[in-house]
């Protein structure tokens, strides 16, 4: 069994996964709510939430999934990229479990495990396939060959499209994170109501930008007035969904053209967002194209995702990772 553990942001997340890496026994997630108030996640905040937290975690996931630590065979963790604290604190208890025991350790990058996640979610799947991971604060398409084969087609030039949403969300006056808040306010809404851009929509190449949406969202806002805003809220939130959606699955849509893949894999937080996923069904499902979609506690951080990638990842021996460091990068 994999003790998977990440801690590369807000989430303090444990999980229990099989060797095979296509099935999670446990998944534990302690979203960090502390941050709501602040409207953005504040790192130290973050890193001392994890300390406090982890340690329950972990015991939460063993004893979900029904096993004591004697059954663990792996301890996986993400090492980067992320917060460099918040990440710390989960290889620092990583090692600590994994030494205690003699264990081997295995190093996670968090992308992968985004990646990964679909393996979970569908237990056929193998590589090759497009990949496109959308998440607070990344938004990349890959070209996924085989494991640890991860090549990097295209991505964001600025913002990361959660990160779009979450300041767009605050711009409109809404709650963080602002994916989900933005969901909502726009359930009542007209999303052809306001024409926001789409970022290098006819640039003919791979790549994202979502600066501009949000400065078009500013200018509408100061145009509309506070009261004017109030109203046209639900219509306001709508349209800045369907944007980020429309630019999202554009790229995405022809990446998997360009590279002739007949499987796409969509991941990370923004890949919970309902919109996106209905969009991308049907476009797929059009165009006789598998697509594989987690489901949405999969696309949000959690651990299980990383236990799937370090099945497919090669594992330091005991005890030759006591200097292994995380990276922010
Ligand atoms: O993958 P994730 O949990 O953490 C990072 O690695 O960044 O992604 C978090 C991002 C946030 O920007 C959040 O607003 C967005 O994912 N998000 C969503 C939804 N749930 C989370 N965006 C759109 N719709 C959602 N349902
Ligand atoms: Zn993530």
């Amino acid at each position: 069994m994999i003790l998977a553990i990440e801690t590369s942001c807000d989430d303090t997340c444990a999980a229990v996964v099989e060797p095979d890496g296509r099935r999670a026994r446990s998944n534990v997630v302690h979203t960090q709510t502390e941050h709501a108030r602040y409207g953005g996640v504040v790192p130290e905040v973050a890193s001392r939430a994890h300390l406090e937290r982890l340690d329950g975690v972990i015991s939460a996931s063993l004893i979900e999934a029904n096993i004591t630590v004697d059954d663990v065979t792996h301890v996986a963790v993400t090492v980067r990229p992320g917060l460099i604290g918040a990440l710390l604190v989960g290889v620092a208890a990583a090692k600590g479990l994994a030494y205690a025991r003699s264990l081997p350790l295995v190093p996670v990058n968090h992308l992968e495990g985004h990646v990964a996640s679909a393996y979970l979610a569908d237990p056929s799947l193998e590589p090759p396939f497009v990949a496109l991971i959308a998440s607070g604060g990344h938004t990349a398409l890959y070209s996924v060959e085989a494991a640890g084969q991860m090549y990097l087609l295209g991505e964001t030039l600025d913002d990361a499209a959660g990160e779009a949403l979450d300041k767009g969300a605050r711009m409109l006056g809404l709650g963080f994170p602002g994916g989900p808040e933005i969901s909502k306010a726009a359930k009542s809404g007209d999303p052809t109501r306001y024409d926001f851009p789409v970022g290098l929509k006819n640039r003919d190449n791979l790549d994202f930008s979502f600066s501009g949406l949000k400065t078009s969202l500013l200018y509408k806002l100061r145009s509309l007035g506070e009261e004017g805003a109030r109203e046209e809220l639900p219509h306001l939130a709508a349209s800045y969904e369907a944007a980020v959606v429309a630019a999202l699955s554009r790229k995405f849509l022809r990446a998997a053209d360009i590279h002739e893949s007949p499987t796409l894999v969509v991941a990370g937080g923004v890949a919970a967002n309902g919109l996106l996923r209905r969009r991308l069904g049907e476009e797929c499902e059009k165009l006789g194209l598998r697509l594989v979609v987690p489901s949405p506690e999969l696309c949000t951080d959690n651990a299980a995702m990383i236990g799937a990638s370090a099945a497919r990842s090669p594992s330091i021996p005991f005890p030759d990772y006591l200097s292994l460091n995380a990276r922010s990068v």
